[in-house]
């Protein structure tokens, strides 16, 4: 079969590679792969800044927003034959920590924990994979198309759970939500917001593109003239910092009223430093009872609640979220997107 693989750490590496299909451990599911998006970890793994091959491997199968068809399911297992399917990314550390002890592995607090395409595991990008059925998530038939955004569907509730966490630590009936950053993850926020009745503002660069049509079309409000313009109109309660932008993400932190929460999902470049007054943002934080969080990857609820998210969304305008499809072969179309472009797929499905 063919995957995409990397050796970590090596510039350039990224290619296909044909290898042996891989041999399912006693119970697991064998999946034909459909698709796998690819998103910013994905090009920092091509760029040789992240990701770890498993022990003993030079290289790694990247990949893990996963979208598959079981082939074989062993009996009791939950699955079928033809059941559309994601592979879920993190698996816990083998300690395990309390975190991981409990199923919080997306918390895991001794960095012992694996992914899969990322740290230690083979990913979703080859043609077939398997994966444990308590490691599987089943989706609805209609998401035959736009199944691959369930795992970062997956992170954006967890980041939406852990507002309502830490929003709960006292009275919280949010209504206005800034989402920075109308890349997937921001959209997928954008649509958990909408959902849940808030009024969602999402904040971009671009004036282009499919991004105003697609925040529109949700019912939310689309700008891309600033931050401090939106902040002018009506301070929100909640904002999800999507892009990772060294500037961006200090003004995020203060552009909420009071007891506003920071959601911070963007994972940025060391090293770029900007001019930030501390002692003002100190005084506003404490002043108005302001938290920041920080929220990566996600557990098994969080996958249950993404596939929730996805069964309610329009298909339709998910599918337009989707602005490349590539196959196998033309992978490399998949990691040089524009700004306007939201995300990119590559196809795997044989023929
Ligand atoms: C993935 C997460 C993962 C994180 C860190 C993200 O791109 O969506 O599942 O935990 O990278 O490796």
């Amino acid at each position: 079969m063919r995957a995409l693989t990397v050796i970590p750490g090596r510039k350039h590496s990224l290619a296909l590679t044909e290898m042996p299909e891989p041999e399912p451990s006693p119970g697991d599911l064998i999946v034909d792969a459909l698709a796998v998006g690819v998103c910013g970890t994905d090009k920092e793994i091509a760029e040789a800044e992240y990701g770890t091959a498993p022990p003993m491997a030079d290289r790694l199968v990247i990949g893990h927003e996963s979208l598959g068809r079981v082939r074989e399911a062993p009996d009791g297992s939950g699955f079928a034959p033809g059941d559309l399917v994601v592979g879920v990314v993190r698996r816990p550390d083998p300690v395990p920590c309390g975190a991981c002890a409990i199923g919080r592995f997306d918390e895991c607090r001794n960095g012992g924990y694996v992914e899969r395409g990322i740290k230690q595991l083979d990913g979703y990008a080859s043609e077939v994979w398997t994966v444990e059925p308590e490691y599987a998530v089943k989706l609805d038939p209609g998401l035959e198309r736009v199944g691959m955004l369930m795992e970062p569907t997956s992170v954006v509730a967890k980041a939406w759970d852990q507002i309502d966490k830490v929003g709960g630590r006292s009275w919280f009936e949010p209504k206005r939500v800034l989402v920075t950053g109308a890349g997937p993850i921001g959209l997928l926020a954008a649509l958990i917001g909408v959902q849940r009745g808030l009024e969602v503002h999402v904040l971009d660069l671009v004036a282009e593109g499919p991004k105003p049509e697609l925040v529109t079309a949700l019912g939310a409000v689309y700008h891309h003239e600033g931050i401090e313009a939106v902040v002018k109109e009506g301070e929100p309660d909640i904002v999800i910092e999507a892009t990772g932008a060294t500037s961006l993400v200090a003004d995020a932190v203060a552009a909420t009223g009071s007891f506003g929460v920071v959601c911070l999902t963007g994972v940025s470049p060391e090293g770029r430093n900007v001019n930030v007054d501390v002692g003002a943002l100190n005084r506003e934080m404490v002043l108005e009872n302001d938290a920041i969080v920080g929220s990566v990857n996600a557990n098994l609820g969080h996958y249950a609640t993404a596939a929730e998210v996805l069964r309610e969304a329009d298909p339709g305008w998910l599918g337009r979220m989707i602005t490349r499809r590539v196959p196998l072969e033309h992978f490399d179309q998949a990691f040089d997107l524009g700004p306007e472009h939201v995300k990119a797929v590559i196809e795997l499905e044989r023929s």
